[in-house]
């Protein structure tokens, strides 16, 4: 066995031994599947959870609280608010992207999870920022629109995105506020994600 293959998750797994996708055989497909059944239940919540938790220490840009403390704040009033499940999650991860993918990281969240959640939180995720803009009275940059959600006006999810960015979004930036530790939330994550998927094409 080549010295530098990564480990295996769980001992008495094997790896694909042929070197291109192409190559693969039903077998190989077939081993895949079985190992990433169980490698998915308990590794994708884990490593959706890493990703925000890889940033706690972040320093911010001017913010009084970084980007993982606005998650942290924001998923915490909608959990002592008595929403649901998903709704906290969603709320946790709406900035997921926001350093990496600033100006769409709305849609990032959004194709993370998508699957697993419904049409309403997706329609959240996807236009919280825009409807941020909204609340941005002063703001010097002609692209932040205060009326930009005018366009979808009448949707019926414009009030629940509405409420989520007066309620939870703009409300959690500041020092000082409640800050639920992570483990709080892992059980829930690990709930939403591992409902069976849906599938999301392109559009
Ligand atoms: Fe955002
Ligand atoms: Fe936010």
């Amino acid at each position: 066995m080549a010295a530098d293959r990564s480990p295996l998750l769980e001992p008495g797994w094997q790896y694909v031994e042929a070197p291109r996708l192409d190559a693969f055989r039903r077998g190989d497909w077939e081993l895949l599947a079985r190992q990433r059944q169980v490698f998915d239940a308990g590794q994708q919540a884990a490593h959706a959870l890493r990703m925000l938790e890889a940033t706690a220490a972040d320093p911010g840009f001017g913010y009084q609280v970084n980007n993982y403390r606005h998650s942290i704040q924001a998923a915490t009033a909608a959990l002592q608010d008595g929403r649901d499940e998903e709704y906290v999650v969603v709320t946790l991860f709406h900035d997921v992207g926001f350093t990496v993918c600033p100006n769409s990281h709305g849609a990032f969240a959004a194709a993370m999870l998508a699957p697993y959640v419904s049409d309403a939180s997706r329609w959240i995720l996807e236009r919280h920022q825009i409807f941020q803009s909204h609340h941005c009275h002063d703001h010097p940059d002609e692209a932040v629109d205060p009326d930009g959600r005018e366009r979808w006006r009448g949707h019926e999810h414009f009030a629940a995105t509405a409420e989520f960015v007066e309620r939870y979004d703009i409300t959690t930036i500041a020092a000082g506020l409640p800050e639920a530790p992570i483990a709080v939330f892992a059980p829930m994550v690990a709930r939403i994600l591992s409902r069976p998927p849906r599938r999301i094409l392109p559009p």
